[in-house]
């Protein structure tokens, strides 16, 4: 099983981008911390970052066949970009949305996500834990849908100990 992470506009400067609001974590550890999550389900995680918003859309359409589930930090992409939604639309795996702020309690112009209505849910507001919690949920949401559908369980996750050597454990 595999997950697809996704990272639009300016999300490349986190860590130096207003510390204030989006924290101190370069994004680069965000995206290690989610895989380590993935990898304790015994799923890969690939992840790609883009300040362009047709890569965005062509790396949606990439993860269709490929990706059991998208997660999306689309950046400020999240309140405009109807080509952004459509690709999602398009896409049948499952979609969590991410946000490391709450965007509902700032500016209105952010109150308003494209991205929400073509996504399964939202993780929003809970800094760089929201990577993992993103993963978490996209795994769980995909193994509660193949329960559903009567799919054979998927193969056990590997030990802890397994995990590369780099990979931080979970708290
Ligand atoms: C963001 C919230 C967006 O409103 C903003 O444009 C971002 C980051 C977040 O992670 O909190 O670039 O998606």
């Amino acid at each position: 099983m595999h997950v697809t992470l996704l990272s639009g506009p300016n999300l490349d400067l986190l860590g130096r981008r207003e510390p204030g609001v989006y924290g101190t974590d370069a994004l680069a550890s965000h995206v290690r911390r989610a895989a380590a999550v993935a990898a304790s389900h015994g799923w890969t995680l690939d992840h790609f970052q883009t300040n362009d918003e047709g890569a965005l859309v062509d790396a949606v359409h990439a993860a269709r066949g490929r990706a059991d589930a998208v997660v999306v930090n689309a950046g400020a992409l999240t309140h405009t970009s109807w080509s952004l939604h459509d690709a999602l639309r398009a896409y049948d795996g499952v979609v969590v949305e991410l946000h490391l702020s709450n965007p509902a309690a700032r500016e209105p112009f952010r109150h308003t996500s494209v991205v929400a209505p073509a996504a399964d849910g939202l993780v929003a507001g809970m800094g760089g834990l929201g990577y993992e919690l993103a993963v978490e949920a996209a795994v769980r949401i995909c193994g509660a849908r193949a329960h559903v559908r009567g799919d054979a369980p998927p193969a056990p996750a590997p030990a802890r100990e397994d995990l590369r050597k780099d990979e931080e454990p979970r708290p």
